[in-house]
């Protein structure tokens, strides 16, 4: 048994908002039985302004998908569909207090059918609303990257962006992905590189371009901001085609390094040395670097 909190067994043993809306104006199901979850949303929403009046569910799942499920009725309805448009599954997550991380995926799946009806609606009615795409209606395009489950790269990426993952486990607890065959894990594995990367790299200042003052610097400043731009500017274009670089001295305006992977064997290694090395560092910190391999 999960060690549930007391609003989640009490929204579980008491759901409110279960049942169909017969005349809904917006409607999504997802899930699969044959996974375990599936979860249907009913939205009544006044043309006029926009606002959900009215939002019923029906589940087939456990506790927390029930709880999560209920929940979200609750958190939409008074909302315009712009507002709802932006609630994530960590507003779901919030609102019940916790839910344990395996569970998580029930959030998900909360935040997933309210989307997808959302962008039904928005499609039918040519509408266009906030963190709501085409993608998220219920013919969503996306490429599939977990087959046992269904689950796209849009759908991955997203959840990993929105929850701030950085390990696998942590993507199968929110989204089941890779958790049966695991024939998948490699290439989310790759998403969770690239989203993190991307994340990681927008957080960071951005690098300014030689200023002339690089000459002034002592020798260990300007070794550690040469490796700043190596590390920064140069590697990862290096690791994206499975080279490498490592510095190794420098000795005046000479800067020595040595190329690793399919870099030192490279026909092309001295192109990249002028042209990446020698010419992010120029652009960077100082005209007067040489670079040379060692
Ligand atoms: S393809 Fe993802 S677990 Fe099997």
């Amino acid at each position: 048994m999960w060690d549930y909190n007391n609003k989640v067994m009490d929204y579980f043993l008491n759901p409110r908002n279960v049942g169909e809306i017969a005349d809904a104006d917006a409607v999504a199901e997802v899930g699969n039985m044959t996974c375990g979850d599936a979860l249907k949303i009913f939205l009544k929403i006044d043309p006029a302004t926009r606002t959900i009046t009215d939002a019923k569910f029906k589940t087939f799942g456990c506790a927390s998908a029930i709880a999560s499920s209920s929940i979200l009725t609750e958190i939409v309805i008074g909302m315009t569909i712009d507002e709802a448009a932006k609630v994530t599954n960590r507003d779901i997550v919030d609102r019940l207090g916790e839910l344990p991380e395996e569970k998580m995926h029930c959030s998900v799946m909360g935040m997933e059918a309210l989307q997808a009806a959302l962008g039904n609606y928005a499609k039918e009615h040519g509408l266009t609303l906030p963190s709501v795409t085409d993608e998220d209606a219920d013919d969503h395009e996306g490429r599939i990257v977990c087959k046992c489950f269904g689950v796209t790269d849009v759908k991955i990426r997203k959840v990993i962006e929105l929850n701030h993952l950085t390990t696998l486990a942590q993507v199968t607890e929110y989204t089941k992905a890779g958790g049966a065959c695991g024939a998948c894990l490699d290439q989310i594995q790759q998403i969770l590189d690239e989203v993190n990367h991307v994340a990681k790299k927008a957080a960071e200042p951005e690098m300014k371009p030689a200023s002339g003052d690089f000459s002034k610097l002592s020798p260990v400043k300007k070794v550690l901001k040469i490796q700043e731009v190596i590390d920064r500017e140069i590697k990862p274009a290096l690791e994206r085609d499975g080279g490498g670089i490592e510095l190794l001295d420098l000795d005046g305006n000479m800067v020595k390094v040595r190329l690793l992977g399919v870099c030192s064997s490279c026909v092309n290694s001295k192109l990249t040395l002028r042209k990446l090395v020698q010419g992010k560092l120029h652009e960077f910190l100082s005209q007067d670097l040489i670079v040379s391999e060692e």
